[in-house]
């Protein structure tokens, strides 16, 4: 274990992260050809410690059991990013990984997705136990406080990915202090899709009477080989030949998008989070290719947020992709939750205009919003309108299938703020 961090880009290096007298420093290579972050602009210059812990550290989970646990089980100091990194900084959000500089570099084009399949008791504990022995399988890191895990998902079964195999699907369990946090995230993801908001693919699995939530991973594209028949993909790489007498489950293949949230665009770092404002957002969504339709789908985001009580929609709750140099997009929305049900803090991550609780946005805080986010006050006004008209309607669609109490609850606080 060196100070030295070998910075992979879709498995190339594309620079060095290195811990001198305990402080990150992060320089690319000279051959790096496309930026990291838009926090990390190439540069001959090494960045230094705080930009490093936004973006690096902001690639490390957040949840200070989880820190800790982890910190345990590696001998290495809660605090230390890096070590961290080192640790289980494989298989991170995006196509950055982590690797000793000693190690082969391989370039990964369309990477075959293999994995042991899990039996259901396999499964139930490895979830069981992630509060007390977080399952990183082969070097996991994802963002966030909420204890979750990652695994791939072949044939439709949950598998634990073999070494160095990105995984395809994140697992979050249920909050102990949220009730039914699980089918409420599950209800206003769907909710979000039918009111016209990318969102991944959620179900909601049980195994042997433990709930949890499955999410398809927006960044990994995967593409469904059968029979060696491999024309459409331009960039394919290896031995597809021996796919010829596979089915078709055995010759999935993924490749793995560059993305990073807000906060990291910004050089801000997790425990910071709450600090980015709307008016910040604007920088980062004038950064995508097409910001005029990002700020469209941005608006869309927000109204939505405030009408399903979502308070906890921070700058690590949005995301960028970095499909190529020139095609910068909005991810897929995430983790939206009705917090509103909840006894716990009401303010919102963001400001709306002047208002802290969404309980006191008017329509003067909104047009401060479209302020911030340079847009039109008519757009915002309009798609206010729009989707109060849709939601209700939306929200007893979903429930008719899918009745559950907090359901219920949301319905419940989405009427009494329309
Ligand atoms: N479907 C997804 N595909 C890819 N990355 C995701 C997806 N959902 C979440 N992430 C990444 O994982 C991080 C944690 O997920 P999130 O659902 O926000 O968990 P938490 O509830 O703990 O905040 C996010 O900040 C984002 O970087
Ligand atoms: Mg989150």
């Amino acid at each position: 274990m060196g100070s030295e961090l070998s910075v992979r880009l879709n498995g190339i290096e594309v620079g060095t992260l290195s811990l001198i007298n305990g402080k990150m420093e992060f320089l690319y290579n000279d051959d790096a050809e496309f930026p990291i972050s838009l926090s990390l602009p190439l540069s001959k210059e090494p960045y230094k410690e705080k930009i490093c812990r936004a973006y690096f550290g902001g690639l490390l989970p957040e949840n200070p059991n989880m820190r800790e646990l982890l910190a345990k089980k590696y001998k290495i100091n809660i605090n230390n990013d890096f070590k961290l990194l080192e640790a289980i900084g494989r298989d991170c959000a995006g196509a950055i990984s982590f690797y000793q500089k000693s190690e082969p570099e391989l370039e990964e084009n369309f990477i075959k997705i293999k994995g042991r399949i899990l039996s259901d008791n396999e499964l139930k504990k490895l979830i069981e136990e992630l509060p007390y022995k977080p399952y990183m399988g082969n070097r996991i890191s994802l963002a966030g406080a909420q204890e979750k895990t990652a695994v791939c998902v072949i044939d439709g079964e949950i598998a634990m990915p073999e070494d160095n195999i990105p995984t395809t699907h994140i697992i979050k369990t249920a909050l102990p202090k949220y009730a039914q946090s699980i089918q409420n995230e599950y209800i206003c993801m769907k909710l979000a899709s039918k009111m016209g908001i990318d969102v991944p693919n959620v179900e909601i699995k049980n195994v042997d009477g433990l709930e949890f939530l499955l999410v398809e991973r927006f960044d990994r594209i995967i593409n469904q080989y059968c029979d060696g028949n491999v024309s459409d993909i331009d960039d394919y790489t290896s031995d597809c030949d021996s796919c010829t007498n596979h089915i078709q489950m055995q010759c999935l293949r993924m490749k793995r998008i560059l993305q990073e949230d807000f906060a990291q665009s910004f050089g801000v770092q997790s425990r910071d989070k709450y600090d980015v404002t709307f008016k910040d957002c604007l920088w980062v969504l004038n950064q995508t290719t097409t910001p005029a339709r990002i700020k469209l789908e941005f608006v869309k985001r927000v109204v939505f947020n405030y009408l399903i009580g979502n308070t906890d929609a921070h700058s690590k709750n949005f995301s960028l992709s970095f499909y190529a140099p020139n095609d910068i997009d909005l991810t897929p929305a995430y983790d939206l939750l009705c917090t509103s049900v909840y006894d716990c803090d009401q303010r919102i991550a963001m400001k709306i205009g002047k208002a802290k609780f969404y309980k006191d946005v008017t329509e003067k805080d909104w047009e401060l919003f479209a302020q911030d986010i340079d847009i039109s006050p008519k757009i915002v006004k309009s798609e206010l309108e729009h989707q109060r008209k849709l939601i209700i309607p939306a929200l007893e669609d979903i429930l008719k299938d899918y009745s559950c109490e907090i359901g219920n609850k949301i319905s419940e606080y989405i009427q009494s703020n329309l």
